[in-house]
């Protein structure tokens, strides 16, 4: 009798074990044969579906869910703010749109100092004042213009029934609009009148209807752009912006164009990357990084070794100098990229790298050898033609300055905080930035977002990219890692705990679990130091061909979704 147990326990065992080994620690990622959307919420990854099950391609579908999310995630999908948009098609040719949002003609440098020269404390995050010229719009349409092949009408549309209609609020949904209560209350006369109802927060199977932004929708969805830059849209924005002490003119929406850039390249071990250029800092940084780490075995030094982790670190800390001290807009700043990327930089950088010691940021700066002189939303997609879209995008905040443009459902960014209020001191992510990303008329700020696809063959393995302020890159890079130095599928490679470096502040942020207590023990005695986790990112990540890098494919599908249990709102799906 008592046997019977132990080999039924034994049978568990053994069944556990073999299902263990083929997901070492999550769920399997999502899978399917002809396409995958992974967005931060699942509305409008059912969006992406329908719009790739019609017959869309991955362009297509991008911008239904980039309209579909300003709907249905107003804390970071957006119509007032901006992003980017990489984009590598089946047929080889690659692009990367620019949608950032830029700063008004009346700024100035210092508009965030007072007399003293002080940074006014919330100046450039809250308010009218805090709001860069929205770009989503404009990128929306070129994208669709250029590289989709459906109507306007057709792919707004998903979004203009759910404004007008209205959605029932799940759990992650109201935990979202949760975070900002306050703000809602203290625009009571837009905000809270859309998110609250009688000026409480809204619960869970709550209905959320948006008539005004449907109203805007239809504007877009009628006449593209201009719908939102001209006539009664821009016009709201203005008058909005003047009456809220902003300096957003008819003038600076008129102007607003996106940018076509290459998108930054790299290679490594066998992988090409292409990945967010400036005014995005992503692709040059994990690029930079990646240089560094690929003249390690960091296969062989193993996941989270102590070894493993403080090259890791240290090639983040080094990257990040160059970052703060040497990007910005490519149209105002000559950015060192030749340099930067070069492999022999990456070779004088891992010289300075020493085995079993901790850098010190303070002396890690630019014009010390070998350097010279939270919120926002990602998804990713791939059709059945192997066209891949990464794209993040985002109100800067969770909504964004906490002021909208009148009458029109818009909630507008505070972009503006990402440009250097004042050198050295931090903005909202903490970074220390420098002359190359001061404030200038017309000039974007500098961005972490880093939408990435990587190739091999050119051809899309893999796309990835989340929301996180300046620990989009690491995130980001981090993901990447996991599947191409430790063979981990997609789920798990968005599953693993993260740490960020970022060069200053000097401490490391570490995720729970990130890092045994021995390991870090040891990290410590190399004179590392260590602090707790910051807000979550929400990756979403597509792997094409198998789970896991040179894996099997589960029956017929082709394409592997993962989306980042960190928050509850996502979904990954495919068809
Ligand atoms: O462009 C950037 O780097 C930031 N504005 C992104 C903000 C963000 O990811 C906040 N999300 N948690």
């Amino acid at each position: 009798m008592k046997f019977k147990p132990f080999a039924t326990s034994l049978l568990a065992t053994a069944l556990t074990l073999t299902i263990s080994c083929v997901h070492a620690a999550s769920v399997a990622p999502a899978a399917a044969e002809n396409g995958m959307v992974v967005t931060a919420q699942h509305l409008a990854t059912h969006v992406g579906v329908d719009v790739l099950k019609s017959g869309g391609n991955a362009v297509d579908a991008a911008v239904a869910v980039g309209y579909a999310l300003a709907v249905v995630y107003p804390a970071a999908g957006n119509l007032g703010g901006g992003g980017f948009m990489t984009i590598q098609l089946a047929d080889g040719r690659k692009t990367f749109l620019d949608f950032r949002e830029k700063a008004p003609l009346a700024a100035t440098a210092n508009m965030y100092l007072d007399k003293d020269g002080n940074v006014v404390p919330d100046l450039s995050s809250k308010g009218h004042l805090a709001v860069g010229v929205p770009g989503t719009v404009s990128g929306m349409e070129l994208a669709l213009s250029k590289y989709g092949t459906r109507k306007r009408a057709e792919v707004i549309a998903p979004a203009i029934k759910l404004a007008e209609q209205g959605f029932t609020l799940e759990q992650g949904d109201v935990d979202l609009l949760g975070t900002a209560t306050d703000q809602f209350k203290a625009d009571a006369k837009d905000l809270g009148t859309i998110f609250l109802d009688k000026g409480q927060p809204l619960k869970v199977g709550d209905t959320l209807v948006q008539k005004d932004l449907a109203k805007t929708l239809k504007e877009i969805s009628g006449k593209g752009s201009d719908g939102f830059y001209k006539g009664w849209v821009a016009k709201a924005i203005v008058d909005s912006s003047q009456a809220g002490k902003g300096i957003i003119t008819q003038a600076d929406l008129d102007r607003y164009q996106t940018r076509e850039l290459a998108p930054i390249e790299c290679d490594y071990r066998g992988y090409h990357v292409v990945s967010a250029p400036p005014p995005s800092s992503g692709g040059v940084v994990i690029c930079e990084i990646m240089n560094i780490l690929e003249g390690y075995p960091m296969q062989e030094l193993g996941y989270h070794s102590a070894q493993g982790l403080h090259y890791q670190i240290e090639a983040m800390r080094h990257a990040y100098v160059d970052r703060n001290s040497y990007l910005g807009d490519p149209d105002f700043v000559k950015n060192p990229i030749g340099h930067l990327l070069d492999r022999d930089y990456a070779a004088k950088l891992r010289a300075a790298i020493e085995p079993q010691k901790a850098g010190i940021s303070q002396n890690i700066k630019p014009g010390v050898a070998p350097h010279e002189g939270n919120n926002t939303t990602h998804y990713s997609i791939v059709d059945k033609w192997g066209n891949a879209v990464s794209v993040t995008y985002t109100l800067n905040d969770w909504f964004g300055a906490g002021v909208m443009a009148s009458s029109t459902g818009v909630i507008l960014n505070d972009e503006m905080d990402d440009f250097t209020s004042k050198v050295g001191v931090p903005n909202m992510y903490g970074l220390i930035q420098g002359e190359a990303n001061a404030i200038a008329p017309g000039k974007s700020p500098l961005s972490s977002m880093s939408p990435t696809i990587v190739t091999k063959d050119g051809k899309t393995v893999m796309v990835v990219g989340t929301p996180g302020g300046s620990r989009i890159i690491t995130a980001t890079l981090l993901t990447m890692l996991n599947v191409i130095d430790y063979g981990m599928n997609i789920q798990e490679a968005v599953d693993a705990p993260r740490f960020h470096q970022q060069w200053m502040p000097e401490a490391t942020n570490l995720e729970t679990f990130a890092v045994s207590p021995d390991t870090r023990k040891i990290l410590e005695s190399w004179g590392h130091t260590f602090a707790g986790p910051q807000d979550a990112n929400h990756l979403a990540a597509i792997l094409v061909g198998a789970p896991s890098l040179g894996g099997e494919p589960v029956g017929k599908n082709r394409f592997y979704g993962a989306n980042d249990p960190r928050r509850n709102t996502g979904l990954s799906l495919g068809y």
